[in-house]
């Protein structure tokens, strides 16, 4: 599918006022104001024509799933020239060989195996089993990724993910042992759409196991930049446990990622066919310790960011007033909320350093920061790095260490803003 992510056809938007998962009216408790498509990383001429929306989000009062209020067209986010590839972090490239494998040891292990990924992007996770006798399957509608995957020999279907492909899938390779999906399953407007899919994709004996961004580090992190186009639900175990419920599912286990800045991995088995970690229940109490399901808690995160924002821009002031040079590490989808939400451009951050080829030689969007390739910041180090990346801080931080040791320093905003020493 070939989309101009620049011309939407239709207004490219659809306002939701009432729940995705279970229609109940809803209302925003915080607007970010107008927003760029995150990833969207431009050239000059395309600024005329550059696609703004209303970022706003919200809480269910009935099944508190944490969502967006407008939702930009699928095809204006995800095509062929599609900016993020999964493999540009070694972190995650260990991570999900970890996943993979603790995968093949739990469902796997049966005669003829069969895995399908939605969402599998350049076969971060698939390239794990070939050579294995594991049959796989990826779904990735962003050609230019998938084509990355398919050049590593892992078979790849390039459209979104609904229960017409899930028919067909079934048709043409059978049921599945594994579905799985990482970072996608909280893009996908039409959730209810995709796990009627994923149910009737899945083996009776199956399992679903998906992660993405966990609500309670965003809160407690007050992770604003999780928020933007792309990621349409802010999922916890306790709104997810009612949306499978719908299917005839249930959650038998949730287990805390320490990755994208705190992530939750879950396992998912129609009704009845698997054990029920007592992790699930765990869960469910931590979040009603930490008020997940309270209107306030969402009242004070909105205070919380907007406390973040104001320290973020003046620390940046003083920084431009005092003469230093600032460089933003990792041209992140995430980024694009806190620069346009904050009002960061050039004139504060001089560009930003990137190493994913297609982001270079562009500018962010909406504020339209220069990105550059890492070897300019090696080049020309700044005073201060601000860690747009900081999700992986733990790799940056161990790779840039003759950065600080030469006098450099980072500028971090989640959880607090400060200059780490
Ligand atoms: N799983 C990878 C990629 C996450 S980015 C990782 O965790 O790193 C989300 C990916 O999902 C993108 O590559 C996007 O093209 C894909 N995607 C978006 N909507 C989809 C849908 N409806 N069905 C299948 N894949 C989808
Ligand atoms: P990431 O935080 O994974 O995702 P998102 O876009 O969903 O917020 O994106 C990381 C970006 O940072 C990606 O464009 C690659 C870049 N990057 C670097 O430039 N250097 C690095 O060392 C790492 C780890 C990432």
């Amino acid at each position: 599918m070939t989309v101009d992510q620049h011309q939407p056809s239709s207004g490219g938007v659809t306002a939701s006022r009432t729940c995705l998962i279970c229609r109940t009216p809803f209302e925003p408790f915080m607007s970010f104001g107008r927003q760029p498509i995150a990833n969207a990383f431009l050239t000059p001429d395309q600024f005329g024509s550059e696609f703004f929306y209303e970022l706003k989000v919200g809480t269910c009062p009935s099944c508190h799933m944490v969502q967006l209020g407008q939702h930009v067209d699928p095809g204006l986010m995800f095509h062929e020239q599609y900016a993020f590839f999964s493999g540009t972090s070694k972190g995650m490239t260990v991570h999900f060989a970890e996943l993979a494998a603790a995968m093949r040891e739990r469902y796997l292990g049966g005669p003829d195996p069969f895995v399908v990924e939605i969402g599998s992007n350049d076969g971060i996770l698939l390239q794990n089993y070939l050579g294995t006798p594991i049959r796989h399957l990826g779904v990735e509608p962003s050609g230019n990724v998938a084509d990355v995957a398919r050049a590593k020999g892992i078979q790849t279907i390039s459209r979104f993910f609904d229960p017409g492909l899930a028919a067909e899938i079934v048709v043409q390779h059978g049921q599945a042992d594994v579905v799985t999906a990482a970072n996608v399953m909280c893009h996908i407007p039409d959730l209810h759409s995709v796990v009627a899919g994923i149910r009737s994709l899945l083996k009776p004996t199956g399992a679903l196991v998906f992660e993405d961004p966990y609500l309670g580090d965003i809160v407690e992190k007050a992770s604003y930049d999780q928020i933007y186009d792309e990621h349409a639900f802010y999922f916890s175990v306790t709104s997810l446990q009612r949306l499978f419920a719908m299917h005839e599912l249930e959650i038998v286990d949730a287990e805390p990622q320490d990755v994208h800045g705190g992530s939750m991995r879950y396992t998912v088995r129609h009704r009845g066919s698997g054990a029920v970690s007592s992790r699930v229940a765990t869960q469910l109490q931590r979040e009603t310790a930490a008020g997940l399901a309270r209107d306030e808690t969402y009242a004070d995160l909105r205070r919380r960011i907007e406390t973040s924002r104001d320290e973020l821009v003046a620390l940046l002031r003083r920084a431009k007033s005092d003469g230093k040079r600032v460089v933003g590490y990792g041209a992140t989808s995430k980024s694009t909320t806190v620069t346009n939400y904050c009002g960061i451009g050039p004139d504060l951050v001089e560009f930003i350093s990137d190493t994913t080829p297609i982001k270079q030689g562009k500018v962010s969007p909406g504020t339209h920061i220069p990105v550059r390739p890492y070897t300019e910041f090696q080049s020309r180090p700044p005073d201060y790095a601000l860690l747009f990346a900081w999700n992986h801080a733990r790799e940056i931080l161990a790779k840039e260490r003759p950065f600080v040791e030469a006098g450099g320093a980072f500028i971090v905003y989640v959880p607090k803003v400060g200059i780490l020493s």
